[in-house]
This record gives C-alpha cells, sequence and structure tokens, in this order.
C-alpha cells in the first residue's frame, strides 16, 4: 500500500479541555516522528484548540460534525472555516450516530461533504449497516446507496480526497466487532461503488478504515487485513495506552506481511 495507514481517535461527547489535554498529551508522547501511521484526534469542539496546541503537527486533528453552510443563522452548529481556523485537517461526516440520533440524510451529508472540500478539510465518510439489514442481506445495497448518496453530487475532483470508514452500526460500542470475512468483504464492495465516483486508478489510493470495536487485543489481526487501510477507534481511543497499542498495531503491520 502507497499511503501510511490512517488510525483515527473519535473521542465523541467526553472529555473537558483539561482532560483532553491529559489524553492528547499521552498520545503525542508514545509518538516518535516520522512515524510509520498517520493519526488524528478528534476531539470534543470544546477542545479542538487545546488538543491543537499541544500536538504540533505530529499527529492530525478533525472535527466530529460540521455544518453545511460557512456561516449563518444555524444555532449551535459549527462550520467547515471554523474547524480549519481552530487547527483540524479532517471531518468525521455521517457518523452513524449523527445519521440514527440525529437523522442525518444523504442529501445533508452531501452537502457537509462539499462544506469540507470548500474550506479545504478532508472528510472521512463514515458508512455502515445495521443488524437487521445485514440480516436481511442487505448489506451491499445500503453501502453502495451511502456511498452514491454522498458523492454523486460532487464534483470529481472532490470526490478524490474522500477518505471512507466502514463502521457496521451493530459494532459501534458493542464490543462485537465484524470479522475478517466480513470486514475482507465489505471493504471489497466499498472499492466497486467507489469506482463509478472516483475512477478505477483512484479508487487503489482511496483510503478505506474500518471501525467498530477496535482495540489492542483484535488490532494487529485488523491491520493485517487485506483492504483495511487504518481504523476509526471510538472506545478505546479514551485511554492513551490502549490507543496506541492499536496504532503500534498499524505500525507493524509491513513487519508482518
Ligand atoms: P467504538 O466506536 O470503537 O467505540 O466501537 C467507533 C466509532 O463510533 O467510530
Amino acid at each position: 500500500m502507497a499511503q501510511k495507514p490512517l488510525v483515527v481517535a473519535n473521542w465523541k461527547m467526553n472529555g473537558t479541555p483539561s482532560k483532553a489535554k491529559v489524553l492528547a498529551e499521552g498520545v503525542h508522547r508514545a509518538m516518535g516522528s516520522p512515524y510509520p501511521v498517520e493519526v488524528v484526534l478528534a476531539p470534543p469542539f470544546t477542545a479542538l484548540e487545546t488538543v491543537a496546541r499541544l500536538i504540533g503537527k505530529k499527529l492530525g486533528l478533525a472535527g466530529q460534525n460540521v455544518h453545511w453552510e460557512d456561516a449563518g443563522a444555524f444555532t449551535g452548529e459549527i462550520s467547515a472555516p471554523m474547524l480549519r481556523a481552530a487547527g483540524c485537517r479532517y471531518v468525521l461526516v455521517g457518523h452513524s450516530e449523527r445519521r440514527r440520533l440525529f437523522h442525518e440524510t444523504d442529501a445533508q451529508i452531501a452537502k457537509k461533504l462539499s462544506a469540507c472540500l470548500r474550506s479545504r478539510l478532508r472528510p472521512i465518510l463514515c458508512v455502515g449497516e445495521s443488524l437487521s439489514e445485514r440480516r436481511q442481506g442487505r448489506t451491499r445495497r445500503v453501502l453502495a446507496s451511502q456511498i452514491s448518496g454522498a458523492l454523486k453530487e460532487l464534483p470529481e475532483h472532490a470526490r478524490k480526497s474522500i477518505i471512507v470508514a466502514y463502521e457496521p452500526v451493530w459494532a459501534i460500542g458493542t464490543g462485537q466487532n465484524a470479522s475478517r470475512g466480513q470486514i475482507i468483504d465489505a471493504h471489497s464492495w466499498l472499492r466497486q461503488a467507489l469506482v463509478p465516483f472516483v475512477g478505477e486508478s483512484r479508487v487503489r489510493q482511496t483510503r478505506v478504515l474500518y471501525g467498530g470495536s477496535v482495540n489492542p487485543a483484535n488490532s494487529a489481526d485488523l491491520a493485517s487485513t487485506p483492504g483495511v487501510d487504518g481504523a476509526l477507534v471510538g472506545g478505546a481511543s479514551l485511554k492513551a495506552s490502549s490507543f496506541t497499542a492499536i496504532v503500534r498495531a498499524f505500525a507493524g503491520r509491513d513487519k508482518r506481511s
């Protein structure tokens, strides 16, 4: 694989700035520079500035969500230019918690992607099927429609900067990660679904991450799974030692393969 693996810490709605500082310091200290893995932290909005100040250029910073307009009367929302000014280079878009709890639609997700690209933020587009969709044999259909719903309106050059995270909803926060076979199948299907939007040659460079109950015990296996270019980590990213163990599993993958 040409690009470095990407491992993203999604802290969700956890941590005041002082707690975020301790956690970010722990991760920062454990990472060498240069390092064979790209590491990105996605703290809550209120901790972005604190984390940005201490990670410097060694780690990347991401927003967990973004609004599709750049400014205006949207109480409680954060825009892409604001995230960019706070030091972000990445944004999570369409996380299943946003889709499920906040009723985000594919059309809104598509507008959010455009907003990211206007502000030179790289979106990490999250897709994934629910348990009932999997049981009904609809996984592939759901993934393809989430990809197409998000990307079809974007100009071609913009589609190329997208990173995709496959996060089966049933694996998030449940301790039940997807099996190697399920991940291989979903990732290769996602690449096929991406071809009409990014082109055959570019699809090989589009990073597809896995997320859903990634932890230090399953990360070495995940890192050596074909088609996995990194991980999106929730619960296990809230402890510096467990998150850096996952990062190290990705750092060691070239030695194992
Ligand atoms: P989890 O969350 O690692 O706690 O399952 C992953 C995510 O929601 O991105």
